[in-house]
């Protein structure tokens, strides 16, 4: 592979049934759930842009036509707010799709794992690296630093390797992630040698959880083809890049900024409480209510 420098694709795998927000994605997906104002896939996709990405591809399912349309053009929306003159708002729903911005589309036919749905977007990234972002993962770089994404890309032109986003996770909470260990390799970066899916604490390699970025090489596609079903009877992610570290140097970065895991409640609050504090508009008036809030 030449030396690259630029990753120009970006997967996101938004196929997902979403149960744990239930009844809230029984008709809708859950990376439109909004946190403040955007949803969540708009601040997947704005990250991915952010660090040069401008070929974005996502990997669809039943009920995922909201996102579609949501970085399509809206006629209707358009020319009614252009006939009433709201210039903002216009310019606002404009810059979700800008023009340098091209978006593909593949479905996922069954929700069979976070592998199976990477592995459907092999036709559109063919032989390059590529980013995956998981939108229910809300990721902030550190403030006025670089986007966990961006920091990730810094990596990979470094090592030309994998490059796995990680932090350091509870030990009562590794069940919840896919697990690495290593060696260390630089400044926050572990050149991997074991990767557990979920595993028990007792048999985790160490408390370094992935978080839902990973920049991939195309080597992944064939170990995630050819890797059996694994945990929970899906056709995990974690295998085909544990498969990949046989002919491939993998690293994990130990990202600096925060993540929310936005596919549980908890963290969905949290991220809803932060960014309307954080928030232009209603960032002050907000701060006031939560002061007034009895416990
Ligand atoms: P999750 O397991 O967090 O998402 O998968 P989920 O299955 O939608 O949610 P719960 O657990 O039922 O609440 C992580 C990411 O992988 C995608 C999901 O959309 C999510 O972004 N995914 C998962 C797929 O695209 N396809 C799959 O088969 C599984």
């Amino acid at each position: 592979m030449k030396n690259v420098t630029r990753i120009n694709k970006a997967v996101f795998p938004v196929a997902g049934l979403g149960t744990r927000f239930l009844p809230a994605t029984k008709a809708q997906p859950k990376e439109m759930l909004p946190v403040v104002d955007k949803p969540l896939i708009q601040y997947a996709v704005e990250e991915a842009y952010g660090a040069g990405i401008r070929h974005m591809i996502f990997v669809t399912g039943r009920n995922k036509r909201a996102i579609e349309d949501h970085f399509d053009t809206a006629y209707e929306l358009e020319s009614e707010l252009e006939a009433h003159g709201k210039k903002e708002l216009l310019a606002l729903v404009r810059s979700l799709a800008p023009e340098d911005m091209f978006c593909s589309f593949v479905r996922q036919p069954r929700a069979l794992g976070l592998g199976h749905a990477v592995l459907c977007a092999q036709p559109l990234v063919n032989d390059e690296p590529f980013a995956v972002l998981l939108a229910d993962d809300l990721m902030c770089g550190p403030d006025g630093g670089p986007s966990v994404l961006g920091q990730m890309v810094e990596q990979f032109a470094k090592t030309q390797t994998c490059i796995l986003a990680v932090q350091e996770v509870p030990r009562d909470h590794v069940k919840r992630y896919g697990i690495v260990a290593g060696q260390p390799a630089g400044e926050r970066l572990t050149k991997v040698e074991k990767m557990v899916e979920k595993p028990n604490p007792d048999q985790a390699p160490s408390r370094m959880g992935v978080a839902g970025r990973y920049i991939l090489t195309p080597g992944v596609f064939d170990m995630i083809r050819n890797n059996p079903r694994g945990a929970g009877g899906e056709i995990q992610l974690t295998d085909g890049i544990a498969r990949l570290m046989t002919t491939e140097g993998v690293h994990a970065y130990l990202y600096q900024g925060r993540r929310y895991d936005c596919g549980s409640k908890q963290g969905f609050l949290e991220a809803t409480v932060d960014f309307a504090l954080k928030h232009d508009e209603v960032g002050p008036e907000f701060r006031e209510y939560l002061k007034s809030v009895k416990f």
